[in-house]
């Protein structure tokens, strides 16, 4: 396949990540990038990339056929529509949009245009999720009751655009569109019947710096997708828990634990000390009765979405992250802020 020409809008944390992959890609080959910032495109000229003098020198550039969107999330829906109008196949960073209304002219303009268009789900190669995703697959842990996903940090939310509720910040929209879109992929996009939201806002008033999501799916899996910004002490990345077995991840590039139940056991437990009492029904269970397991971290490579996307300009492939998907993840998005501005469950059929 000869190599499509990428360009790049916005040089800022994301653009570079872009840029790094795209100078060592076997699919694309690095045009330039473009960036409001003069001092950001001067920064791209001094590593050696090509800096475009305007977005419109970008889309009347007929060499380019990809443009890539890594701006601040309240310019999405322009460039994207202006790079589809001009025939180029856009890839857009999360969160695409900041509402479903947005996102419905973006995907009309690609489908009237017929130029490609897909949002940056890089998370979706993230090993812990793949890890989840497998055991739920393979069904060893029988009917699942609930999965937990969560990301915690201490450092409150970052003080730049993210910050303002203009440019579509808040944690929902920057770390819950991530593990969202990862929760629909592990059920295997299983309907939603219900969304409860709860956000909080601890260092700023002006957009929650994390967020409590509950996701009932119509299957009864309770999924919670928790970010939290000021967890001095974290909760584990993920935990899975099934009628027949319990999995947990506690952090990044840790293995995976997995406790499958053999048999139940009728014997009656003895009663341990727990604290100032004693308890039967916490006494840990006979080691024989259950095995264990741990799964390291597969291999993956995040550039695959990238290979994805070429291969679906040429007609090869179906872009892997749809607009359905897409629809699907802002319309969750929608109902949890729906939910904690009501301080209700939102019932829906996502
Ligand atoms: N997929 C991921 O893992 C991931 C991680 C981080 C950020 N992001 C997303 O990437 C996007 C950018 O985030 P970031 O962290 O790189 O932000 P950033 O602030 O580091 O960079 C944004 C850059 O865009 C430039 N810019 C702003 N408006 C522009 C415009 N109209 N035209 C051209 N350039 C413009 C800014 O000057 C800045 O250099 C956001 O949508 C964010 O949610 C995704």
């Amino acid at each position: 396949m000869n190599k499509k020409k990428l360009a790049v809008i916005g040089y800022g944390g994301m653009g570079g990540f872009h840029c790094r992959h795209a100078l060592e890609s076997d699919v694309v080959e690095l045009a330039g990038v473009y960036d409001i910032d003069p001092a950001r495109n001067e920064k791209a000229r001094t590593d050696g990339i090509r800096p475009y003098g305007s977005l419109e020198e970008v889309l009347n550039d007929g060499a380019v056929e990809i443009v890539t969107v890594a701006t601040p999330n309240d310019t999405h829906m322009d460039i994207v529509v202006r790079a589809l109008m001009a025939g180029k196949a856009v890839i857009c960073e999360k969160p695409v949009a900041l509402s479903s209304r947005q996102l419905d002219e973006m995907i009309r303009v690609s489908n009237e245009t017929g130029s490609l268009f897909t949002v940056h789900q890089n998370r979706r190669w993230d090993t812990d999720k793949m890890r989840v995703q497998a055991l739920y697959e393979k069904g060893e842990l029988g009917r699942i009751i609930d999965i937990e996903s969560r990301v915690h940090g201490s450092r409150g939310i970052p003080g730049d655009w993210r910050k303002k509720p203009e440019h579509g910040g808040g944690m929902i929209l920057d770390w819950g569109v991530h593990l969202i879109d990862q929760a629909f992929c592990i059920v295997g996009w299983q309907r939603l019947a219900s969304v409860y939201c709860r956000n909080d806002y601890v260092t700023t008033n002006e957009v929650e710096d994390g967020c409590h999501i509950v996701m009932e799916f119509e299957n009864g899996v309770f999924y919670t997708v928790e970010v939290g910004t000021c967890n001095y002490v974290s909760l584990p990345r993920f935990y899975m828990r099934g009628e027949n077995g319990s999995a947990v991840i506690v952090n990044w590039n840790e293995p995976m634990k997995v406790v499958v139940k053999r048999q139940f056991s009728e014997k009656d437990a003895t009663p341990v000390r727990a604290e100032s009492g004693l308890t039967k029904t916490m006494a840990p269970r006979d080691e024989d009765t259950t095995y264990s397991y741990e799964v390291p971290m597969p291999p993956s490579d995040v550039h695959d979405f990238y290979r994805n996307f070429c291969r679906a300009i040429d007609g090869e492939e179906e872009q892997i992250v749809t607009h359905g998907q897409m629809r699907r993840v802002m319309r969750t998005m929608e109902a949890a802020f729906e939910s904690a501005r009501l301080g209700q469950v939102i019932k829906t059929s996502i």
